[in-house]
């Protein structure tokens, strides 16, 4: 097993990172000084994989415990099923001690946060986060939220949990597309802050991709500790946590154009080969850069260009997001593989011909050229 500590100004928590960590959790919760309740908050998938395990193991180790589930699917996480969860709380009659252990991916890892945050004005929150994406990055940092209509993550906060238990043993189960969006993240980290790390990742991509769970420990707790050290510098993301959407300017635009068809990941993926792309043109980023971007998606099964994207579209998102932004597009562009900085001065026709760089050539729907 190995940890990390996140240390902040009002609180610090450790994140435990190993295999079979599930089978613990009772104990870890004793050693926090827990006892009594706790509630575990997951979806139905999730609950027949490893929630009901749990619930018997901590209720074997004398904790009278409530498994409450939301169904499975972004479109869950909001304010309505955290009202429905309030209401289960409630008949439980959780107290303020009551520990929530979020159990799942960064779906529920949100939601039950944001339930968490919320419920008698804050209840202690326990991440244990089972997606690649979760472990390396939504289970660390303290952001919760749920949607509203269409606007994602609108309604939150910043609400640190109490420990991260990250068992990498339940990726066995993890849907490939799925592993894929954690690479992606993975990836992200390397390039925005070691490229010894990124030189890890080119060499041994293959026994990620096939689940090599030792390699797996050691790359999620490096992952993990890129992350606190980002949260602990600028924990409610005034500054530089922003580097930590680097690929994600774009990404968010390429999936908001597929509506949503185009998995997170893969959004991100081009998304860093576009951030790298503008980097060559603005900054004069050399080829090779490009290149080792270029090489560490095809290496993790991403994609590196946007067929079938409407150009048009992507540039009218990008649009619509820069207004709400207070008029300035906001891009992390590397300047070498470990090292970014963030720029509003990237100007429209170069991020249009990045587009159309990465554009597969689909000829009835190119980009039209107007402006
Ligand atoms: N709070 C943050 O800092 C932060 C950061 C990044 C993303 N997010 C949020 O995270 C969410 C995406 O998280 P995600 O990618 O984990 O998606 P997810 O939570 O939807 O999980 C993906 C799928 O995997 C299933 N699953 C989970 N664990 C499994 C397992 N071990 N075996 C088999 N199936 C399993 C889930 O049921 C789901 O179908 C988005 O809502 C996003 O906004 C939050
Ligand atoms: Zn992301």
């Amino acid at each position: 097993m190995k940890c990390n500590k996140v240390v902040l100004d009002r609180s610090e928590y450790e994140i435990h990172i190993g295999v079979g960590l599930l089978d613990h959790v009772s104990h870890k919760l004793k050693e926090a000084g827990f006892k009594n309740k706790t509630v575990i908050i997951t979806n139905p998938k999730v609950k027949s994989l490893y929630g009901e395990n749990l619930k018997a193991s901590l209720e074997s180790a004398g904790f009278k415990t409530a498994l409450f589930e939301i169904p499975d699917g972004e479109e869950y996480k909001s304010l309505r099923w955290a009202g429905s969860l309030y209401q289960k709380l409630n008949r439980f009659q959780a107290e303020r001690m009551t520990p929530i252990l979020a159990l799942g991916g960064g779906v529920i890892g949100d939601l039950a946060g944001f339930v968490a945050a919320t419920y008698m004005r804050g209840v202690p929150l326990i991440q244990i986060p089972t997606t690649l994406l979760a472990q390396v990055d939504s289970s660390i940092g303290g952001k919760v939220a749920v949607n509203h209509g269409q606007l994602k993550n609108i309604i939150g906060t910043f609400y640190q949990p109490k420990l991260v238990l990250s068992d990498i043993s339940t990726l066995r189960t993890l849907p490939v597309d799925e592993l894929k969006n954690g690479i992606a993240e993975i990836i992200k980290y390397a390039i925005i802050t070691d490229e010894d790390f990124l030189r890890l990742l080119m060499k041994n991509m293959q026994l990620i991709k096939s689940l090599d769970l030792e390699l797996l420990e050691e790359i999620i707790y490096r992952c993990a500790g890129f992350k606190s050290r980002i949260v602990e510098e600028d924990e409610k993301d005034i500054g530089m946590r922003n580097i930590l959407n680097f690929g994600h300017t774009f990404g968010h635009a390429f999936e908001t154009v597929s509506n949503f068809q185009m998995p997170h990941g893969k959004a991100v993926a081009v998304g860093m080969v576009a951030a790298t792309l503008v980097a060559q043109r603005f900054i004069l980023v050399p080829e090779s850069v490009v290149d080792e971007v270029k090489t560490i998606v095809v290496k993790a099964g991403l994609q590196v260009s946007i067929p079938g994207l409407d150009i048009k579209k992507i540039m009218d998102v990008m649009e619509y997001d820069k207004k709400k932004a207070g008029g300035k597009i906001r891009f992390v562009l590397p300047k070498g593989i470990g090292e970014v900085f963030i720029t509003d001065a990237v100007d429209k026709t170069v991020i249009k011909q990045v587009l159309e760089e990465l554009y597969e050539k689909t000829p009835d729907m190119r980009y039209s050229g107007r402006e």
